[in-house]
């Protein structure tokens, strides 16, 4: 492998599963690899796997799963983005960009209209540069003990071309993804 543009790099697989030892693969082992922990959420695992293998080693992927969701009350399903991750020594190489832009391909041919990631506050400005923009408003989630309001960042992205965030209270029913 030569070169770090994106034409240098394995082209994106479908996984056919995605379990601790492919994140550990990516991430290494430590306890909290998406420095989430601290926001004490349960989340759900995705169902659809992307990956990029290098020399037989995964080193980036994205999931997504599809989840209902109530916007003013109004019952839907939005795609679901989580799980986007990086081997530490190939970031800024553009292989979070191929993960996702692959995961959007596939969640246009889902249904839903809407794509939709938590994320750390510091992620926000490279989601917004892959085309995610930020929903300014609370959002509930479910957990074991009840519904709380999310503490990350809440960000959602068109998956056709005429699809608009709705008006209303934001609640994701189901964990979050
Ligand atoms: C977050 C993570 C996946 C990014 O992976 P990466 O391969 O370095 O990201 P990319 O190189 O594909 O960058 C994607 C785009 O965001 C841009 N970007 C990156 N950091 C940015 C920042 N701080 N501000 C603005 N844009 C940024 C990049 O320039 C690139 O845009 P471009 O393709 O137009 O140049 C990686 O750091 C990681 O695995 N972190 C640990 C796990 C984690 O926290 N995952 C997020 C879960 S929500």
């Amino acid at each position: 492998m030569t070169g770090n543009s994106p034409s240098a790099w394995p082209a994106v697989v479908r996984l056919a599963q995605y379990t601790k030892t492919e994140i550990s693969e990516i991430l290494g082992d430590g306890d909290d690899p998406f420095g989430v922990a601290e926001a004490g959420l349960s989340w759900l695992p995705k169902e659809e796997h992307f990956g990029i293998r290098r020399d037989g080693c995964l080193v980036a992927h994205a999931g997504l799963l599809m989840v209902p969701l109530s916007i003013g009350g109004v019952e839907t399903k939005v795609v679901g983005l989580g799980g986007v991750a990086v081997t530490p020594e190939l970031r800024g190489h553009g292989l979070a960009r191929m993960v996702v832009t692959a995961a959007l391909t596939h969640a246009r041919t889902m249904g839903p209209q809407h794509g939709l990631l938590f994320c750390r506050p510091p992620l926000v400005p490279l989601y917004q540069r892959l085309g995610w923009r930020t929903l300014q408003q609370d959002v509930h989630v479910e957990q074991p003990d009840g519904p709380v309001v999310m503490p990350l960042r809440t960000m959602w992205t068109p998956l056709h071309d005429d699809a608009s965030w709705p008006e209303g209270p934001v609640r994701l029913l189901s964990l979050p993804m």
